[in-house]
């Protein structure tokens, strides 16, 4: 492990043993659902995370400003009282969104971003955007106010292989969209290619991507191990450990325009031990553990804090966060299944050792 750290305080030695510290971290991605289930999940996200890019993709979902509002305040009143977390709401890209709910949201501070799920990508993506030329008015606008799109970047075709439909996603969307609106702020969501990561470190300063925790630590050789494996499930779903590697290169390297963002995405554990299993991972009662014990395999622990709260809100153009996080370097036995308010979900690292605990907030 590298103590010699100059870029920031980031590892400490106490009495207690090593610790991490860090600024508190923001998500920038996550799925809290609605109702029993995210009375059960929200506070995994609001203990590790002060503020985080709340996804829209309920059913129905969330497009219109009031129903944002609401939303919001269903999130916070999911928490306890002393727990200080920002829930930054999304609106989600239809065919039939009008410019002028937009411009009227992210004027008013109800909406920070719009996420674009092309139609039937994901998980309740049935509403979403059939053809991206539809909609160019719309992106127009948000290029004009900074607003920035949150792409789900998966080509929709039954005929392209599920392994490379983020890679053909770049060309035949990612590209041609840039070239006709150079200004316009894209996140890149969730990246798992190779591809991505190139497309991103070549693009303008205006793209930038989110990187969840397990696309850093499995690859598709994990979802099959001695029997196909759920919970391992998610889309855009993982891909060779040469995108991997790639995926880790880039998160470690301190470069501004990779960012934390997990993809928490939890679902009743009946909904994945299922013959038609859904897909998403629920990592965020271990987020930033299993984000250290990435950093840390690559040596790269001194960039754990810029990757996890100073690349993020830079880009979003929002302060950073005041307060810290505290990580130790002690070993703890994860979960097999956390009982979401009545619902039990398998979480990310079931039943395995991890080297991190997260301590709290101080
Ligand atoms: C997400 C979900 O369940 O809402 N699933 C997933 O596999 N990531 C949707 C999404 O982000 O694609
Ligand atoms: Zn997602």
């Amino acid at each position: 492990m590298s103590s010699d750290n100059t870029s920031s305080d980031t590892i400490v030695q106490t009495d207690d043993g090593v610790q991490i510290r860090l600024r508190t971290p923001d998500d920038w991605h996550v799925h809290l659902r609605d109702g029993a289930v995210l009375q059960g999940v929200a506070f995994h996200t609001a203990q590790q995370f002060a503020r985080a890019i709340i996804m829209p993709n309920l059913d129905p979902p969330i497009t219109k400003c009031a129903d944002a509002d609401t939303y919001r305040q269903r999130i916070l009143a999911a928490l306890p009282e002393e727990i200080s977390f920002t829930p930054l709401m999304t609106a989600y890209l239809t065919d039939a969104i009008a410019a002028a709910e937009l411009q009227a949201g992210y004027e008013s501070g109800i909406f920070t971003a719009a996420k674009l799920y092309p139609a039937n990508a994901t998980t309740n993506s049935a509403h979403g955007v059939t053809d991206i030329k539809a909609i160019y008015p719309v992106l127009e606008q948000m290029q004009k106010m900074g607003m920035p799109l949150l792409v789900h970047g998966e080509v929709t075709s039954a005929h392209i292989d599920i392994f490379d439909r983020e890679a053909v996603f770049i060309e035949d969307v990612m590209q041609p969209l840039l070239a006709d609106l150079p200004e316009l702020k894209v996140v890149f969501e969730h990246i798992t290619t190779r591809q991505a990561v190139e497309f991103v470190e070549s693009a303008g300063t205006n793209v930038a991507a989110t990187i969840t925790p397990h696309h850093l630590m499995i690859n598709r050789n994990d979802m099959f191990a001695g029997g196909i494996r759920p919970h391992l499930y998610c889309l855009p779903v993982v891909k060779r450990e040469t995108h991997q590697r790639a995926l880790r290169q880039a998160a470690t390297s301190g470069n501004p325009r990779f960012f934390l963002g997990t993809d928490s995405a939890p679902h009743a554990q009946s909904d994945k031990e299922n013959a038609c299993g859904c897909a998403g991972i629920y990592n965020s009662p271990v987020a930033l553990e299993c984000y250290a014990t990435v950093f840390e395999e690559e040596d790269a622990l001194p960039n754990l804090q810029a990757f996890a709260s100073e690349n993020g809100p830079k880009f979003y153009g929002l302060p950073l966060n005041n307060s810290t996080i505290t990580l130790a370097r002690r070993q703890q036995t994860v979960a097999s299944v956390i009982d979401a308010a009545g619902t039990p979900i398998v979480p990310f690292q079931a039943d395995q050792l991890l080297k991190w605990t997260f301590l709290g907030r101080q």
